[in-house]
């Protein structure tokens, strides 16, 4: 083994990428369990690039039998049914584990100096995450399929002057058409899994060059031993791999209860009106776009200007991009922040939240009215943030990680 190890690394740097990388990569000793969602994002990519390609072997992107190939899928391909659930039960587990890999770095401060390069290569795999998740919907060419589409793309129509030709490029056609689902299809299956991987790769070579974060924010790289190992750091391999691999054991617990038992969600994983094929001359009472779009769904709607709705929800997503230069603070981890950061991030979360379900819900003028307080509240906690995280009053910060 070793003489074949000795042949394969004077030709290419196998032992030292798994150096690097894993067994003499040290991390922070004190991870605590959402640290796990980095790992399990990982596990839910492999998931739906696995169940996708073979999902794609039977599936047929044409207007005309798009529909009735998924069906074909669910009932006469030989466990096809398993494959199109673990693939759609990935996509919302996908968002489930993005967000708390997400909240995990405001937490902790994980976007600070010098880590503001491995939040914006994070900030650019969720956009290529939502533009893939948005794409793979039309593929079922459900009646959801198609109307989410519809509003969606017809949001591109309120930029002026370029409006109409840009939502006619995108979809190919003066309607939502089969050449719409093919190009859809070709971005879903091919251009942007190859996005996705290669920022990925980016992300975790940014977060290795500069070492990972942890619950406390202490800097582990300043104390090292005399072989200039950090004090606090213990090798990702074996201690982290092993330990990673229980976080996997309760998320495909969870993971698989959902595929068994409950793929549609009661609805929200797999969205009722999406079991009647695409019709152009019949609207859906209500249009909804899937879960992990609603809070920027209800930005959107809680402006009543379209233009403007479209500009609030595309800055809803932007100021999360400029995140680490909006955060003055001179401590990471909310541990060690002042009350008024630590009442914003709640304040953040609950509006989040609230949003979304109110994204999933037809507009009345008492829910317009919450969503328009909540994006308010979404906004003010990054605009005023180089306010507060200025103003208050920092716990001094241990010299080693606690606990
Ligand atoms: C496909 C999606 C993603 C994958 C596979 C992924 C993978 C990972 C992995 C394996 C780690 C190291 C383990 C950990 O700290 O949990 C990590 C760290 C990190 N990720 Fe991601 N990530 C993804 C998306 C994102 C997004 C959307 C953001 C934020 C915009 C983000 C921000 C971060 C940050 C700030 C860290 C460093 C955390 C720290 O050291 O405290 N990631 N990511």
């Amino acid at each position: 083994m070793s003489k074949f190890m000795e042949w394969i690394d004077a030709r290419f740097p196998a032992t030292k990428m798994w150096e690097d990388h894993l067994s003499k990569y040290y991390a922070p000793k004190n991870f605590n369990f959402l640290y796990f969602f980095g790992s399990l994002a990982l596990l839910v990519l492999v998931n739906q690039i696995v169940t996708g390609v073979w999902l794609t072997m039977s599936f047929t992107p044409s207007a005309e039998e798009a529909f009735a190939s998924v069906e074909y899928i669910m009932r006469d391909v030989e466990y096809g049914w398993i494959l199109r659930y673990l693939h759609s039960t990935g996509a919302s587990a996908f968002f489930i584990v993005v967000y708390l890999h997400m909240f995990r770095g405001l937490l902790y401060g994980s976007y600070q100096k010098p880590r503001e390069l491995v939040w914006l290569f994070g900030m650019l795999i969720y956009l290529a995450l939502m533009a893939e998740a948005f794409m793979g919907y039309l593929l079922p060419w459900g009646q959801m399929s198609y109307w989410g589409a519809q509003v969606i793309i017809s949001l591109f129509g309120a930029i002026p002057v370029i409006g109409d030709d840009l939502t006619q490029w995108i979809r190919g056609d003066y309607l939502i058409s089969g050449i719409t689902l093919n190009r859809f299809f070709a971005l879903h299956v091919v251009a942007l899994p190859i996005v996705i991987l290669g920022l990925v790769v980016l992300h975790i070579l940014a977060l290795h060059e500069v070492g990972s974060n942890n619950p406390d924010g202490v800097d582990i790289k300043k104390k090292k031993d005399e072989n200039g190992i950090p004090l606090d750091g213990i090798p990702f391999h074996p201690y982290y791999t092993v330990k990673d691999i229980a976080g996997v054991v309760v998320f495909l617990f969870v993971f698989c209860a959902v595929v068994f038992f409950f793929p549609e969600m009661g609805g929200y994983f797999l969205e009722k009106p999406n079991f009647e094929q695409a019709n152009a001359f019949k609207t859906p009472e209500h249009i909804a776009p899937v879960w992990y779009f609603t809070p920027f769904y209800a930005i959107l709607r809680a402006v009543p200007d379209k233009l403007f709705g479209v500009i609030a929800m595309g800055a809803a997503i932007a100021v999360l991009f400029v995140l680490p230069w909006l955060d003055r603070s001179p401590v990471r981890s909310m541990r060690y922040k002042g009350w008024l950061s630590k009442i914003w991030l709640l304040v953040f979360c609950v509006a989040f939240v609230i949003l979304g379900v109110l994204g999933v819900l037809a507009p009345t003028p008492g829910r317009t009215l919450l969503s328009q307080v909540c994006t308010v509240l979404y906004f003010a906690y990054f605009l005023l943030m180089p306010f507060y995280t200025r103003l208050e009053k920092v716990k001094p910060v241990p010299e080693r990680v606690t606990g």
